[in-house]
């Protein structure tokens, strides 16, 4: 038996595919909203035939938006960017975008929303991400009073943007650089935990309403990932400090390439801890226990060793 009809916008990217498969198995009946369907059929062999559907959906098309969520018991947000691009502003998909799917889902009379931000979600933060993320909350309560925020620190996992960036980073070059001295503090947490946090706010009319900082096991200063990364994928490497001052000069340069390996703004939001705050509520509250970094890194980024499948290049 159906547990009803999930809208998941974004459900194509690396947090989206884990929470497919996961509410695939709890028997949810699935329609991934995305800009480009073409890119979200490697979803349907996690359910069974018919169980999950693709349609075409950029968030800037309210009626688009209203079509996915028609009929739909519950829809999640999951879109976002790192760096604008184009018609990809902030404003307009973590902002605009995040009112309109708010709007459609309580127009169509959807019981539940979960809108995914992120830790430092604040109308006044420095980085332009983070104060679209804060407007987004703030435009999500509005349109949709029930909803649940859910907001993650770095999420890690097969897919991740983080660790597979700096692992593929540490195979070509001979130094990493520590933004900032290394000093940022982050609290990662595992993706199969946020499809799970998900999965329970869905589930639980006691979520309705709240929001949620999603924080893994241990805190870590930036410095103790890269060596944690480095002693994972068996390589040495210099870990360069590198001021915030120098590394906003890098990103002004980096940000003109079509994918950016650095922006200014992410500079930015390095200047802040990525941690959960004292006394919000958790993956705890929401019944879960996090899965430890250590245990889940050699299952991804044992390919990056010397010999692995990504790393043919030379050990220095
Ligand atoms: N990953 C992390 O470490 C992390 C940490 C904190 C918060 N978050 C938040 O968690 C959410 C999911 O993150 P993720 O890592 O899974 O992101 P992701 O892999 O980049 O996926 C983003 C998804 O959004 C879709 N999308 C992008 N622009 C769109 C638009 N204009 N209209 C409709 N769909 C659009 C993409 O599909 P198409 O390009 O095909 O449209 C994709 O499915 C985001 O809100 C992110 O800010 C992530």
């Amino acid at each position: 038996m159906t547990k009803g009809l999930v809208t998941i916008f974004g459900g194509s990217g690396f947090i989206g595919r884990h929470l497919v498969g996961r509410l695939a198995r709890e028997g949810w009946s699935i329609r991934v909203a995305v800009r480009r369907p073409s890119a979200a059929k490697f979803l349907q062999p996690l359910g069974d035939v018919g169980q999950i559907t693709a349609v075409r959906t950029p968030l800037g098309d309210a009626l688009a938006v209203e079509a996915a969520v028609e009929g739909a018991r519950a829809v999640v947000n999951l879109v976002g960017i790192l760096y604008e691009k184009g018609t990809q502003t902030f404003a307009a998909v973590h902002a605009r975008g995040a009112h309109t799917v708010a709007a459609a889902a309580a127009k169509a009379d959807v019981r539940h929303l979960v809108h995914v931000s992120a830790i430092g979600a604040d109308l006044h933060a420095e980085a332009d991400y983070a104060r679209s993320k804060g407007a987004g909350e703030a435009a999500v309560k509005t349109a949709f009073a029930a909803a649940t925020i859910l907001r993650p620190s770095i999420v890690f996992g097969p897919e991740d943007k983080f660790f597979n960036r700096f692992a593929a980073m540490a195979r070509l070059s001979p130094a990493l650089p520590l933004i900032g001295g290394g000093h940022t503090r982050f609290q990662p947490v595992y993706v199969g935990d946020v499809a799970g946090a998900i999965a329970r706010a869905l589930s639980d009319p006691g979520c309705r309403g709240k929001t949620y900082e999603l924080g893994g096991a241990q805190v870590y200063t930036f410095k103790e990932l890269m060596e944690i990364l480095l002693r994972q994928i068996h390589r040495k490497r210099l870990l360069v400090p590198m001021p915030f001052a120098v590394a906003e000069m890098w990103g002004s340069v980096l940000e003109l390439l079509p994918v950016p390996p650095l922006t200014r703004d992410q500079v930015r939001l390095l200047r802040h801890d990525t941690v959960v705050s004292p006394g919000s509520p958790s993956l705890a509250d929401l019944g879960i226990e996090p899965t430890a970094l250590e245990v889940v890194l050699p299952s991804y980024l044992d390919r990056y060793r010397p010999g692995g499948r990504f790393g043919e290049t030379m050990a220095l």
